[in-house]
């Protein structure tokens, strides 16, 4: 396998940013999270940008973010946005650039991680329906981009990060 980068996705509150920072830690690389770099780069909020520009400019933006951090020579630890799979283009990116992992969660274990966050802004007409339907919705996305599933369900983010590791161990020991 050519894999580099290890690249986290999932659904909103499924830990992609604090599980990702802890295996960064383990694997001593550079973490970065697609929305922190659309953040950067617009100096805008993801809620504002969802505002002011819509969902279909965010998805762009995010498009954009996804080929950047793939084309990083410096192999990386990565946390998509929860929708960034959706994009075929992105999937078959994120693929060939690295070993994506699928951090999976029942929508109920979402809902009390995401609480009431109101910085995601597809959560703002409530949270459960919406990550119930999103799950169903967007299985078959993380499914088709995933290369190793991890079930995070009951699992504290040491846990969860521990058991990436393990497997980006098992099936990349011969990635950078
Ligand atoms: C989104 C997830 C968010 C962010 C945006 C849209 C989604 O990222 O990209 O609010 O479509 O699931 P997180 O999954 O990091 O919360």
């Amino acid at each position: 396998m050519s894999a580099r980068h290890l690249v986290l996705v999932g659904l909103m509150g499924a830990g992609k940013t604090t599980v990702g920072q802890q295996c960064a830690r383990l694997l001593d690389r550079s973490f970065v999270d697609t929305d922190e770099t659309i953040v950067a780069t617009t100096a805008m909020t993801v809620a504002e940008i969802f505002a002011s520009q819509g969902e279909a400019h965010f998805r762009e933006l995010e498009r954009r973010a996804v080929a950047d951090v793939c084309a990083s020579p410096e192999p990386l630890v990565i946390a998509c946005g929860g929708g960034a799979v959706l994009d075929p283009e992105n999937r078959a990116r994120l693929h060939s650039a690295g070993l994506v992992v699928w951090l999976q969660a029942p929508p109920d274990v979402l809902v009390a991680r995401v609480g009431n966050d109101t910085g995601r802004p597809l959560l703002r007409n409530g949270g459960a329906a919406t990550l119930e339907r999103l799950a169903l919705l967007r299985a078959p996305a993380y499914e088709a981009a995933a290369d190793v599933i991890v079930d995070t369900a009951g699992r504290s983010i040491d846990e969860v990060a521990a058991l990436v590791v393990e497997q980006w161990s098992d099936q990349c020991h011969t990635c950078g």
